[in-house]
């Protein structure tokens, strides 16, 4: 390949997979799983508002986004590590010219980019880090055609990141490092677009051994919080009523069905759930209270189905580490039922819950699933023929 690694690394990531446009640099000394990290620079701008007004996220829209954002990221996340160096650049009219045809397909993207190179020095970073997938894949090109222009005017190697894998880093970290997992452990991933199990039997080999047949969770949660009336993203907004329904102790709204509970697989469900409280609110208008009850009611439905799904999953693979992972492991009952039930009934396995700030979609997780994948870090010339790949899976 070329590029020698020190066991110091300085590594440029980047993520674009959805509505969040997210930069960070992270310094990693030693090889994974044994490194220690330190962020030195991370920044992220969440599209939230802009999509709000849709009521989800038009992928045009976010690549659009994405483009006019990912310079300004770079220079924060820059800023802030102390590696944004002035200079005078002047750039040769071939180089502009290469630079903006890597980034045709990205309008403004070439020309902000220029202007950046031109008045910042190279900052010394080794290696970038870039999410090619699962997303939409509008979005994840303008991250992965960025990328390839940083590497090409920097000449840095690049590794292409598995999102899902960053979300399972993202849940593990312990701030400074990637701490000693037992083995096997299962993953339970649950995002906006994802909800699945996976065995892990060692890093970074996964088999998925459960996943939805239609909706993801976090998917449910974003349309049932619009059959209410709530605002994008519907997650939080849905958590929060649930949690004033339970401290105000009210009663159920709605029997809800528990779907595939019993299928005696691990599959998932959620679009008859979705279509329950469908049933259950149409055609009338709802008093705030009861409002707060339907909330809690979808909570408690997916909340049971996701627990009882993990403990099978846990049981049949005798796992001594579960890692629950993505968005919805932002949801403070799945958090905390989860503590609960597992600390009380598998004594000794370890749970691995994000933190609130990095469960949902961040860069930090790239830069660390980039650290574990290095070996896979393509040239500059090579990175140049990865595509985005919007299915992308962990299982191969
Ligand atoms: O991982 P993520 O940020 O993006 C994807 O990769 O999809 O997950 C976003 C999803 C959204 O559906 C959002 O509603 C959900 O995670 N989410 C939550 C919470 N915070 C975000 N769901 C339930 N409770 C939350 N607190
Ligand atoms: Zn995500």
């Amino acid at each position: 390949m070329g590029f020698l690694y020190s066991t110091l690394m300085i590594i440029l990531s980047i993520e674009t997979s959805c509505d969040e446009t997210a930069v960070s640099l992270v310094e990693a000394t030693g090889d994974f799983p044994h490194a220690t990290y330190r962020i030195l620079g991370n920044a992220l701008f969440s599209q939230i508002d802009i999509h709000r007004e849709y009521g989800g996220v038009f992928p045009a829209v976010a690549k659009r986004e994405h483009a006019k954002t990912l310079v300004p990221m770079l220079e924060r996340a820059l800023g802030e590590a102390g590696f944004l160096l002035s200079t005078d650049n002047q750039l040769s009219g071939e180089t502009v010219e290469t630079l903006n045809t890597i980034l045709y397909r990205e309008p403004g993207l070439g020309e902000a980019l220029v202007g950046f190179f031109e008045k910042h020095k190279r900052p010394s970073i080794d290696l970038i880090a870039v999410t090619a997938g699962p997303g939409l894949e509008p979005t994840l090109w303008v991250g992965i055609n960025f990328a390839r222009a940083l590497a090409h005017f920097w000449n840095i190697p690049v590794v292409p990141v598995n999102h899902m894998e960053g979300h399972i880093l993202s849940s593990i970290f312990a701030g400074d490092r990637v701490p000693e997992i037992q083995f096997p452990a299962v993953a339970l991933l649950v995002s906006g677009g994802h909800t699945e199990l996976d065995l892990m039997e060692q890093w970074g080999t996964y088999t998925c051994m459960g996943e939805t047949r239609d909706d993801a969770v976090g998917e449910a949660f974003d349309k049932v919080a619009r059959m209410l009336g709530l605002p994008y993203p519907g997650g939080p907004e849905v958590g929060a009523r649930a949690k004033l329904a339970r401290e105000k102790s009210l009663p159920p709204f709605a029997e809800l069905p528990r779907p595939m509970l019993d299928s005696g697989n691990l599959d998932f469900s959620f679009s008859g759930l979705k279509t329950a409280v469908r049933y259950a609110v149409a055609e009338r208008v709802l008093t705030e209270d009861e409002t707060l009850a339907i909330c809690r009611d979808f909570e408690d439905a997916v909340t049971e189905v996701l627990l009882a799904k993990s403990k099978r999953a846990v049981d049949e693979h005798g796992a001594k580490t579960l890692i629950v992972g993505g968005g919805v492991s932002a949801n403070t009952r799945l958090r905390e039922v989860f503590a609960d039930v597992f600390s009380r009934e598998y004594p000794e396995l370890t749970l691995y819950l994000p933190p609130k700030n990095l469960s949902t979609d961040n860069s930090v997780m790239i830069a660390l699933a980039g650290h574990m994948r290095v070996k896979d870090a393509l040239s500059p010339e090579a990175f140049a023929s990865v595509v985005a790949n919007g299915n992308l899976s962990l299982s191969v």
